[in-house]
């Protein structure tokens, strides 16, 4: 009987050589292996371009298929990543997916199907699920990259940042007004920066607020923190000194997603959020472009070659996409949830808030990239709806006119 464990040995082989011994008992068994009255499912390990493990899993899987177990287990043991292709699996039963479950703690499971109930399987048992085997091995490279990132990230001085501090300190539980006033009273530019924009027309105060104390009163811990955030960006920008390009869209996005927001009747912290957010969108595309400057040269290229929007571009040179590098970034730096929602749906829209936060920023984001000539998503029709929700009539006659006239403008001094 061949060796189960061999590296690639397939159970067909197996399942051929059980045929031949039962056929060789009792001289009538069909090839494919029956049991219980059912043909039982065929399964294979093979090796991928770029040397990924792949378990195809087909025909009819069952609860006491143990060898197929006895497989996932053994493949799991030897390989940190398997794809499981389940493309060609016509009945399955949940063992199946409770055993890869089982084994996924231990080696890095993608699963490949474009079956809905399968997918939907996959989804509970926490599965990662694919539709090609090409998008699946372009996730193994996404994962890689993304570990490389944080990686390199870890030797970066970027976490020592006053600013960062302070993001940190307000939102704890425990953050106090005094205790803020402390951190920053030594420092006159933050100070300035607090009392120039708490007295601006902005908060609109009866009178001056002339104290440390009352600016940040007036602020409120929600503003504060947009604002050491505004900073953060500006040292992280600093850090990633050579995307001067990518720095400049962020800050036009934030004006013209905010300037979107306000005309539409958002409430302020509303529109600081969605400023905020129009700001960062782009962090994850800077930080590949940092970390990666040839490779990122690559996604320049595809961008240029096949006319394709920078993520599109990404994905094929990384496998991962800046939307998912941003996010990570946000949740490695503790910024706060929204912002982590806004940039990781920034092109496509798929979470339940978009209307409210990251729609602004899409329509922005796109108008700005229609204007440089870069692929766009149509955006007219998500305005309108933004518009819809909001309850409010769309106040532009001429979009494209009076959009270029908003942001030729000045900016309001803080970004
Ligand atoms: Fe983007
Ligand atoms: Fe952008």
């Amino acid at each position: 009987m061949p060796a189960l464990s061999a590296a690639r040995a397939t159970t067909v082989e197996h399942r051929r050589w059980l045929a031949k011994e039962r056929d060789s008992m009792v001289g009538c068994f069909p090839a494919t292996r029956f049991q219980h009255g059912g043909p039982m499912a065929e399964f294979r390990i093979e090796t991928l371009d770029g040397g990924i493990t792949q378990l195809v899993i087909s025909g009819t899987v069952k609860d006491n298929d143990f060898e197929l177990f006895q497989m996932i287990s053994q493949a799991s043991k030897k390989w940190s990543h398997v794809l499981v292709n389940l493309s060609q699996l016509q009945h399955w039963t949940p063992r199946l997916f409770s055993e890869l479950q089982a084994v996924s703690a231990r080696t890095r499971i993608k699963a490949i199907s474009t079956d809905q109930k399968l997918v939907a399987a996959c989804n509970d048992a926490g599965l990662a699920v694919f539709p090609t085997i090409k998008s699946a091995s372009l996730s193994y490279a996404g994962d890689e990259t993304l570990h490389l990132l944080l990686r390199k990230l870890r030797d970066v001085p970027i976490l020592n940042t006053e600013a960062y501090r302070l993001i940190a300190y307000v939102s704890s539980n425990d953050a106090t007004f005094p205790g803020l006033e402390a951190l920053i009273k030594n420092n006159p530019g933050l100070v300035s920066q607090i009392l120039r924009w708490a007295n601006s027309a902005y908060f609109a105060r009866q009178s001056k607020a002339e104290t440390l104390q009352q600016a940040m009163v007036t602020l409120g811990f929600s503003n504060l923190r947009q604002l050491f955030l505004f900073n953060f960006y500006t040292s992280v920008g600093g850090l990633f000194q050579s995307q001067a390009a990518v720095i400049d869209h962020g800050r036009a996005c934030a004006r013209l997603a905010e300037y979107i927001c306000k005309s539409a009747g958002g409430t302020a912290e509303e529109c600081a959020k969605v400023r905020m957010g129009g700001l960062l969108h782009d962090v994850g595309r800077m930080a590949l472009a940092f970390f990666f400057p040839e490779h990122y040269e690559r996604v320049a290229q595809q961008m240029r070659e096949k006319n394709i929007p920078s993520f599109m571009a990404e994905l094929l040179v990384f496998g991962t996409e800046h939307q998912t590098v941003g996010s990570l970034l946000c949740n490695r730096w503790n910024f706060p949830t929204y912002l982590g929602a806004v940039i990781g749906d920034h092109h496509y829209l798929q979470a339940e808030n978009w209307n409210t936060l990251t729609l602004p920023v899409f329509v922005a984001n796109n108008f700005l990239h229609e204007m440089e000539g870069a692929p766009f998503h149509p955006y007219f029709s998500k305005l309108e709806g933004y518009f819809f929700l909001k309850r409010k009539d769309l106040p532009w006659k001429h979009l494209d006119q009076e959009f270029r006239a908003f942001l030729a403008q000045p900016s309001d001094g803080l970004i």
